[in-house]
């Protein structure tokens, strides 16, 4: 199974980054779990564009297409999602790339809760499979824990683990 993991943050240090590194691998050896960097590096999106042609664009329609499940892990700025984070999202509407996939989301801020709901509104949209029961918060704001540090922490290890696990089991249930 291949699951895509993205985070909404471009930040160096990003805590939700962080915890996408960390759920790569604390994830069961038959999860296959790749956390992208086309998000910053995506042009802005526009209609007109062709998808294809732009190297980034085409490595990130792939990575989406060829993923099982998508685990997100997003801040909240200013009371919504990342404007990053909804353009690369905007560059799958046009292609077959997005199709029934189910998503997740982690999160790094207990605070943060608009971001969240509003940007599962829009994956739902494009036709996203929510898998409510995987999601999970681990309260990373305000530390400098570190990939290492995330995984030698028992309580975080264990409930990324467990929320890969609940959110590769309905995958496959639903017929990958
Ligand atoms: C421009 C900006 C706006 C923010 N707005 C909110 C907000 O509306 N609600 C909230 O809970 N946190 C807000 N925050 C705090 C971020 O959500 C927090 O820094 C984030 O969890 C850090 O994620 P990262 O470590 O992955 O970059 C904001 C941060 C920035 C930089």
């Amino acid at each position: 199974m291949r699951i895509l993991g993205v985070s909404g943050s471009l930040r160096e240090a990003s805590t939700n980054t962080r915890l996408l590194v960390a759920a790569k691998q604390l994830a069961p050896s038959e999860v296959k779990m790749h956390v992208t960097s086309c998000v910053g590096r995506l042009p802005l999106f526009t209609p007109d564009a062709q998808t294809s042609g732009v190297p980034a664009v085409d490595e990130w329609v792939e990575e989406v297409r060829s993923a099982d499940g998508i685990v997100i892990s997003t801040p909240e700025y200013a009371g919504g999602y990342p404007g990053a984070l909804k353009n690369a999202f905007d560059w799958l509407v046009g292609t077959d790339a997005y199709i029934d996939k189910p998503f997740m989301l982690l999160k790094a801020s207990p605070r943060s809760i608009l971001a969240q709901d509003t940007f599962a509104k829009v994956l739902e949209t494009m036709s996203g499979v929510h898998i409510e029961s995987a999601s999970v918060t681990i309260p990373l704001l305000g530390t400098t824990l570190d990939v290492p540090d995330i995984i030698e922490n028992r309580e975080f290890a264990e409930a990324i683990r467990e929320a890969i696990l609940q959110f590769a089991s309905d995958v496959k249930r639903r017929g990958i």
